[in-house]
């Protein structure tokens, strides 16, 4: 029987390289490290059955249009926005994405970006470095108490479950958002309070943004709403920049509209606005969310299997839509 042909648009952790090596008939980029250009994905779509492809590769109607034989755009994230499905599926072509393996990871992450910022972990970072560090002092870098605060999460999907037993850790309130509530049950088991998202915002010290990016989530986090939530509230992303409206975040910072932003994702990465850096208080992140060695693995293991299992006539784990 002979192997399924695909593109990897580029280089993943090595024990994902080795199993499609042996378990495909691979087709890579010339320069794996920097990614493919838009022309190699364009001309090696043309020849391939399987697609393996990252959050940075916009697959849309040019994509599907050159690759008429492809049967399945395999991503390698769990967010799939970079993805036109509703034309995959119009084309015949399976989506797939790599959920649940990178859960804990992001949820760490969003931690790390609340406490970092709460506590101003890079600008005492700065002053050690500097060499400007005169000694403890009673009124200095003074941040935001984390326990017993208020947290908000506006999506409450499995990323947001697991920030929330972490913040839970810190006997911090849980409040979430969702575009469809939990049973009382399980908002009893998890401990959490369901609260209309404008009802929200003017409640919560800290609020984690989880929602997937699509049509309706585009800006949710505007002008007005950052305008309503605490002068000392701090916003954490881990989602899709562009959930947040970037431009309105600067001018909600620098008017003291809110306290600070712990950010991992932006609205045209990788450019960021130019007033996010100005700051002091923001703490910037390079989309880091799901790197580990552990969970990059995983999710390329998870990303192999979904392609592999397409091109064999096969149920993917994980179908998007299929
Ligand atoms: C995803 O998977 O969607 C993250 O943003 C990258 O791991």
């Amino acid at each position: 029987m002979s192997l399924p042909k695909v593109f990897l648009t580029r280089r993943l952790p090595n024990a994902v390289m080795k199993r499609l090596d042996v378990e495909s008939e691979l087709l890579l980029p010339a320069d794996l490290d920097a990614g493919a250009t838009r022309e190699e994905l364009l001309d090696a779509v043309t020849k391939v059955d399987g697609l393996i492809c990252l959050l940075s590769d916009r697959i849309d109607e040019e994509v599907f249009r050159a690759g008429s034989g492809l049967k399945v755009v395999s991503n390698y994230a769990v967010g799939y926005n970079n993805i036109d499905v509703a034309l995959a599926s119009k084309h015949g072509v399976v989506v797939t994405n790599t959920p649940d393996v990178l859960t804990a990871c992001t949820a760490d992450m969003a931690m790390s970006l609340l406490l970092a910022t709460a506590r101003r972990v890079v600008e005492g970072d700065e002053l050690v470095r500097q060499g400007d560090w005169q000694g403890w002092g009673p009124m200095q870098l003074l941040g935001t108490e984390v326990t017993g605060a208020t947290i908000g999460f506006v999506g409450f999907g499995r990323i947001a479950q697991a920030t929330m037993r972490r913040a839970a850790a810190f006997d911090m309130r849980c409040l979430y958002w969702n575009r469809t509530r939990l049973s009382e049950s399980d908002e009893r088991s998890l401990n959490v309070t369901y609260v209309p998202l404008d009802q929200l915002l003017p409640q919560c010290d800290f609020v984690s943004v989880h929602v997937a990016l699509c049509d309706e989530t585009k800006h949710l986090i505007n002008r007005e709403r950052l305008q309503s939530m605490k002068p000392s509230a701090i916003l954490i992303n881990t989602a899709r920049g562009a959930v947040v409206d970037e431009a309105a975040l600067v001018e909600a910072l620098q008017a003291g509209w809110i306290g600070g932003a712990g950010l991992d994702v932006y609205e045209q990465e990788p450019a960021i606005h130019p007033g996010l850096p100005a700051l002091k208080q923001t703490v910037l992140a390079p989309h880091l969310g799901s790197a580990t060695m552990q969970t990059r693995t995983k999710m390329g293991e998870l990303a192999v299997e979904n392609c592999l299992a397409v091109c064999r006539g096969q149920q993917p784990p994980n179908p998007v839509n299929a």
